[in-house]
């Protein structure tokens, strides 16, 4: 299965063009969508109606966690249920599995195959980061439970300064796929493929 990974769209209506040129080709190079949190900027469902318009199009299976601004009005519930009337699977503490590849996740949690988190469970990828903001950027022991169950993808976003890869002690890979980030690569991109 091939999926391609984003995270902190931050999404307001001004990026909508933007965005939605650059999500264009995702559906020739990816089976489904993962989207590691912080879609909107203040959690507002007149961000994530434009978004979702967005999403929708790709005409490809989208999965979600939520991020720290996804909370920030305290309407996550009406922006979880505006995606699962769209058929975007939103893993809040659940697991889904899709085509033998089992997904789980939510703002800090874990579960089988690929880990969709949105804080970081190492400290590798979010190095860049201010240190003092360190403890607020993600925690290693969301590592010490990937590892205690195994896993062979983890997928994380929030620290929008922070590096692509890195690994668990456990020897699982780990990779940062703020959109910040995947932006500043060469080529700049606006999602990363892997393979499981
Ligand atoms: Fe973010
Ligand atoms: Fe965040």
């Amino acid at each position: 299965m091939r999926i391609a990974a984003s995270a902190d769209f931050h999404f307001t209506p001004a990026r909508f063009s933007a965005l939605h040129d650059q999500l264009n080709h995702v559906r020739d190079e990816a089976d489904v969508f993962v989207l590691a949190g912080d879609l909107t900027n203040y959690g507002l469902p007149e961000e994530m109606e434009p978004l979702l318009n967005v999403l929708v199009r790709l005409r490809l299976p989208v999965i979600v966690v939520l991020g720290n601004h996804d909370y920030e009005s305290g309407r996550e519930g009406e922006l979880m249920r505006m995606m699962t009337q769209e058929g975007i699977k939103v893993l809040d503490g659940s697991a889904y599995e899709r085509d033998g590849v089992g997904f789980a996740g939510t703002k800090g949690f874990v579960g089988e195959r690929v880990i969709v988190l949105h804080y970081s469970p190492i400290l590798a990828t979010i190095d860049g980061e201010a240190p003092e903001i360190y403890p607020f950027m993600g925690t290693s022991r969301l590592a010490e439970v990937v590892d205690r169950h195994g896993a062979d993808l983890v997928l994380h976003g929030h620290a929008h300064n922070g590096k692509c890869d890195g690994k668990t002690t456990g020897g699982v890979p780990v990779h940062n796929v703020a959109i910040t980030l995947l932006q500043s690569q060469n080529p700049p991109a606006v999602y990363r493929v892997f393979e499981v």
